[in-house]
């Protein structure tokens, strides 16, 4: 067997762990030591590294790489949008194969990057994008290929879980652990893709075109993150029996629709019950649970971001694309190789049911309660309970959790409700599960 020479695009956090899982003695298999790491491009080469490293193999202009007709697969693992983008479109028209971790470019265009490597004939493996070291992607590629995936829902970023888990157990200061969670290398290069949502979002996307094989715009996610989530929200979830979790969900919806797949897909702090599996899911660690026919539901655990867990996965797609290449002789497989068969679209938020809480602070003054729930009685909103948890010359906290109901008429309670002459002010609002 010959050797796969690949060219790495990024040295931080995940660049260093691939280097360090390929000059490594892991007892794997013995395919890893056919890999060759042929240069490596960086921003700076002169830059201090973390470990020490042949310098011959820095190069800071990554189009050097692309045009080294040794080099079979390109490795990009430098974040960021427009440039990846370009480097990994220039990779595949050069007809090199590329190995990426980047979730912000598959999920933005992902559909121009699957054509133009389909047209060379050649891969774009992402394993990594998505949920770091857990296997995600090659699975909805290949290993549940047979089921009829109905609904996933998962914590798919490790940053904001991190930071949850944090404010949780320990009543850690939001920024702080945020802070702690970039020193670890959890988070993106700018922390807002995670603490707002979008890297969650740019991942469900990821994960929703490979089980339901439709295109999906990226705009279309309603996406909320973790930054309006403070310690009070984290306490009464917790005395009424629930984790507050960032979570991702995309389901086929059942409403009428002839040419397209309707789909419920969106990312939003929500409340999950203590005993469900979900729950359970700490730290850095990611989760997905998959509800699939006729397989039933299974859930995906493990680490989700940092160095060595998402090199894994990198270096399990070189692997891949090398045995592919040797066994294929060169032809796609078809699995492997990913494209769109069908159509798919995100329905409006008002079509959709779901359970909800809202903190309302109001005047502490008899009736209000009564006069919240008449109100969502009169929208057909069934509430599970409300309770008030907080009385002080500021005014009472009451928290409602509705049962699941349409979101349309949640919606329009809500606003009543903030009428409301003793009603000061919304706190929050969250997704319940
Ligand atoms: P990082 O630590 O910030 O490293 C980025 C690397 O890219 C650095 O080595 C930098 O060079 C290099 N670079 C930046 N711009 C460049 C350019 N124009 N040309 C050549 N090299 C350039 O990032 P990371 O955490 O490893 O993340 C890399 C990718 O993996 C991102 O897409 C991220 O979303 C994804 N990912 C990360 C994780 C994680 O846990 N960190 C998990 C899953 C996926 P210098 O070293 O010279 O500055
Ligand atoms: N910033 C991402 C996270 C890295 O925290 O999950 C892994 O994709």
């Amino acid at each position: 067997m010959g050797k796969c020479k690949i060219g790495i695009v990024g040295f931080g956090t995940v660049g260093t762990g691939i280097y360090k899982i390929l000059r490594s003695e892991f007892d794997s298999h013995p395919i890893l030591n056919e890999i060759e790491i042929v240069k490596i491009a960086v921003k700076d080469v002169n830059k201090k590294r973390e470990i020490a490293i042949d310098n011959n193999l820095l190069v800071d202009n990554p189009i050097e790489l692309i045009d080294d007709p040794s080099i079979d697969v390109i490795v990009e693992v430098m974040g960021g949008i427009d440039i990846a983008k370009d480097i990994i479109m220039k990779s595949l028209r050069a007809g090199k194969s590329v190995v990426t971790a980047n979730k912000a470019v598959i999920a933005r265009y992902g559909s121009e990057i699957y054509e133009a490597a389909a047209q060379k004939g050649v891969y774009v493996l992402s394993e990594a994008a998505v949920c770091g070291g857990i296997p995600i992607i090659e699975p909805l590629k290949r290993s549940l290929k047979s089921n009829h995936i109905k609904k996933m829902v998962g914590i798919i970023n490790g940053t904001t879980n991190f930071i949850l888990s944090k404010m949780t157990n320990e009543k850690a200061d939001y920024m702080e652990t945020l802070k702690l969670a970039q020193k670890l290398g959890y988070a993106e290069f700018d922390p807002t893709a995670d603490v707002e949502g979008h890297d969650a979002a740019d991942k469900i996307l990821i994960l929703s075109e490979l089980a339901f094989g439709g295109k999906i715009e990226r705009d279309s996610i309603i996406t909320e993150g973790i930054s309006k989530i403070n310690l009070k929200d984290i306490e009464y979830a917790n005395k009424l029996g629930f984790e507050i979790k960032l979570l991702a969900l995309a389901e086929r919806y059942p409403i009428n629709s002839d040419d397209s797949l309707p789909l419920n897909i969106w990312v939003a702090p929500s409340l999950i019950p203590k005993s469900h599996p979900l729950a359970t899911v700490e730290g850095v660690n990611n989760a997905l649970l998959i509800d699939a026919a006729p397989l039933g539901e299974i859930m995906l655990y493990g680490p989700g971001a940092g160095s060595g867990p998402t090199a894994a996965s990198v270096v399990s797609d070189i692997l891949n694309l090398h045995a592919t290449s040797i066994k294929n002789n060169n032809t796609l497989d078809p699995l492997l190789a990913f494209d769109f068969w069908r159509n798919c679209h995100i329905i409006d938020s008002s079509q959709i049911t779901k359970k909800n809480y809202l903190r309302i602070i109001c005047i502490d003054s008899p009736g209000v309660i009564g006069k919240i729930g008449d109100i969502f009685g009169n929208y057909d909103v069934s509430i599970e309970s409300i309770v008030q948890l907080d009385a002080s010359e500021d005014g009472a906290e009451i928290v409602v959790i509705t049962h699941e109901v349409s979101n349309g008429n949640f919606e329009k309670s809500k606003e009543e409700i903030n009428a409301l002459n003793e009603v000061k002010l919304i706190a929050s609002q969250l997704s319940c599960i």
